[in-house]
């Protein structure tokens, strides 16, 4: 049975899991949370299975030893569709992973097309083949690479402005391909995306509804640790690997979320 003073494990390349984490809040308010963010690793996208398997597996291993949490969850995508398994073997603890919403933008859909958004190591998973062949059998679904927005999101939460250029790079390569002017449901395969929600629905314009998975990612928790002691959330800590100085300027977002520090792995 965990202690009420074991924590989340939350994990990302950056600060896409903090949309999961806000999910999480409306569920668990008290629920003590590691947040851990690899910024010396980001992006996660442009490297290869290996390396990211080899990377995740290696950090939560040591997070887990460091940390002792009652669960974990790998609040990315790119790292969940390759290296969950991996992950799963090596840690004695109950693992979350994050898996791009098909299944849920298959029943939303009106039009039949599907647009996903991701990372370029995550459109090219099987695991994403497996979730179009057994849940968006008869749809279509259109993926795009678009590690830019990865990048918008994580200047965004710094305070900067976002590039709309970028943005709409991303939703024009999409209704650009064979389809994609009926494209009515977008995944945002990616914890980074939904940062930028407001953004590319300017973009994609009316009539397209986006769908991530951080809302089922906070149930899946709250099922798991059911009954589980949660006294207060004051515990929470936000750290980074490689340097504390390039995460400075997430401060004040991150106040929001309550946390006041950011410290080093
Ligand atoms: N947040 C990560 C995801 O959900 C990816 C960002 C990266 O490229 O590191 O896929």
């Amino acid at each position: 049975m965990a202690e009420s003073h074991d924590p989340i494990l939350l994990f990302d390349s950056g600060v896409g899991g903090l949309t999961v984490l806000a999910e999480l809040r409306k569920l668990l308010p008290n629920a003590p949370v590691i947040y851990a963010a690899d910024l010396a690793g980001l992006p996660y996208g442009d490297k290869t299975e290996a390396q990211i398997a080899a990377r995740v597996a290696g950090l939560l291993g040591r997070m887990a030893e460091r940390y002792q949490p009652r669960l974990a969850c790998i609040a990315c995508n790119t790292a969940s569709t390759i290296a969950l398994g991996m992950v799963r073997e090596v840690l004695e603890i109950p693992i979350v992973g994050t898996v791009p919403a098909i299944k849920p933008a298959a029943a939303m859909t009106q039009t039949g097309v599907i647009g996903l958004l991701g990372t370029a190591a995550t459109v090219r998973q099987t695991y994403v083949d497996r979730l179009e062949a057994e849940f968006a059998n008869g749809k279509r679904l259109l993926r795009h690479a678009a590690p830019g927005l990865v990048e918008a999101a994580e200047a965004k939460l710094r305070g900067k402005s976002v590039d709309m250029a970028v943005i709409e790079a991303a939703a024009s390569a999409l209704r650009g391909m064979e389809g994609g002017d009926r494209i009515d449901t977008v995944v945002l395969a990616c914890t980074h995306f939904p940062l930028l929600e407001d953004e590319l629905a300017q973009a994609f314009g009316p009539g397209v509804r986006f769908i991530d998975g951080a809302a089922g990612i906070a149930r899946r928790i709250a099922h798991l640790t059911q009954g589980q002691p949660f006294p207060d959330a004051q515990s929470s800590r936000f750290v980074v690997t490689g340097e504390v100085q390039s995460a400075q300027a997430l401060l004040p977002w991150l106040e929001t979320l309550g946390f006041s520090t950011i410290e080093q792995f």
